[in-house]
């Protein structure tokens, strides 16, 4: 449990990699927000480390707010009915918001927030993820700020999970098949 390094088979993204790329996200928002209003959306728990990270390299003053969501569903996977478990705190009214996220996966959780949030009368909703597996995506998800694309493969770490373990690696790696086998 203290070391997980044998419950890993590769890294696929290093620490470095992860920092240069949030260096250049962030000098995108910075660009396109430059003279608005910006209120950061995390989406609890995986895009907690992406937040501070990509908000740490912000010039732009945000504010940051936080959705818990979860999606009803047999398994592991997203069926794309969403249950808010914990819901903002900020009226969206106006607002430029920008959802943060760690991970699209099939894209079904973020396709209904987008539109749960846009229901709210916000100036504009736009989304910043880390992570995108283009081979899982069932629906379309128009985003502006992804980090990298990145194969259908069992990822874990900064912020991803698997069963609530590896969320706090400072990197992001496959898991080997024996952890989930
Ligand atoms: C993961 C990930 C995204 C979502 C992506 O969250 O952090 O929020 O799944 O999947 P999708 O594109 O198929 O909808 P999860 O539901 O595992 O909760 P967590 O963030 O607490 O780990
Ligand atoms: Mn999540
Ligand atoms: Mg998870």
């Amino acid at each position: 449990q203290s070391d997980v390094s044998g419950d890993l088979a590769n890294i696929l993204l290093t620490e470095e990699q992860l920092g240069s790329k949030l260096d250049e996200l962030a000098a995108k928002i910075d660009a396109d927000y430059a003279g608005k209003d910006l209120l950061l959306v995390g989406v609890l728990k995986g895009a907690v480390m992406v937040m501070a990270d990509l908000a740490r390299r912000l010039h732009h003053p945000v504010q940051m707010d936080w959705m818990a969501v979860s999606s009803y569903g047999s398994g592991t996977k997203s069926s794309g009915v969403v249950r808010i478990l914990k819901d903002l705190d900020a009226d969206l009214t106006g607002r430029n918001v920008l959802i943060v996220e760690d991970i699209i996966d099939s894209g079904l959780t973020l396709s209904w927030l987008v539109a749960n949030l846009r229901s709210r009368g916000p100036e504009s909703v736009e989304i910043a993820t880390m992570l995108r597996k283009p081979d899982a995506a069932k629906v379309e998800v128009d985003v502006r700020y992804v980090g990298f694309d990145i194969p259908n493969e069992f990822v874990v770490g900064f912020g991803l999970d698997y069963a609530e373990k590896y969320r706090n690696l400072p990197f992001v790696g496959t898991l080997a098949p024996h952890v989930y086998s």
